[in-house]
């Protein structure tokens, strides 16, 4: 589901590049490590900030990153132009129908996505299957916590069904064959879990 236009003013703007860049990539490199040489793919990419951090912070060698709206697609590509394009592959994609190979990413990054996708089990199915066995999946999502308090309701759109907790997000992930073990923290009395996994 793509976001309304509320969401996209709280997230595509500067302090919200600052917080990506200076407190969410900093966590989710203590809890996963880096993806140096690394072939990564990043879902629901918006506006490609995280995949700036990616090639930066994180040192990936090749990236995919997509995302279900064509606006924000678009936004990535003039964001991303400076890089070097035969490293970087942008599209319009879906992540319940993911549309590459199986095992063919080192490394997959979710900035808080899954939770704007109705079937988001399928979503962490198609996660692991591209991942390569022992492949890293680095994750921020926002839980039904958040998504229950009036702020969300009134003013954001999300699928309102079948949401998922911290506990529950991490536990499909661990049923689904990607082990995050203690790597996973929950923020702001569990509106937000924070954490990296890796395929069986
Ligand atoms: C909260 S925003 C996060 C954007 C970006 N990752 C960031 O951190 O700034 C969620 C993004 O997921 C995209 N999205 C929603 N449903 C999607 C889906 N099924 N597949 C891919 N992207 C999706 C939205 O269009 C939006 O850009």
């Amino acid at each position: 589901m793509k976001m309304n236009w509320v969401e996209k003013f709280f997230m595509n703007n500067a302090l919200r590049a600052f917080i990506q860049r200076h407190f969410e990539a900093p966590l989710l490199e203590k809890l996963g490590g880096r993806v140096d040489g690394m072939k990564v793919l990043e879902i629901g990419c918006g506006r490609g900030i995280g995949t700036g951090i990616i090639f930066e912070r994180f040192g990936a060698r090749e990236i995919h990153s997509f995302d279900v709206d064509p606006e924000m697609v678009e936004k990535a590509r003039k964001r991303l132009s400076g890089y070097p394009q035969d490293r970087l592959k942008l599209f319009v994609g879906d992540a319940a129908s993911i549309d590459a190979e199986d095992n063919s990413f080192d490394a997959v990054f979710d900035f808080w996505i899954i939770h704007h996708v109705p079937d988001w089990r399928k979503a962490v199915s198609e996660i692991r299957r591209v991942l390569k066995p022992g492949g890293k999946f680095f994750f921020g999502e926002v839980t039904s916590k958040a998504l229950g308090r009036l702020f969300y309701r009134m003013f954001l759109e999300h699928p309102s069904q079948n949401r998922f907790s911290a506990r529950e997000f991490v536990s499909e992930l661990e049923k689904q064959g990607i082990r995050v073990g203690n790597n996973s923290v929950e923020r702001f009395f569990g509106d937000f879990v924070i954490g990296a996994g890796r395929r069986v």
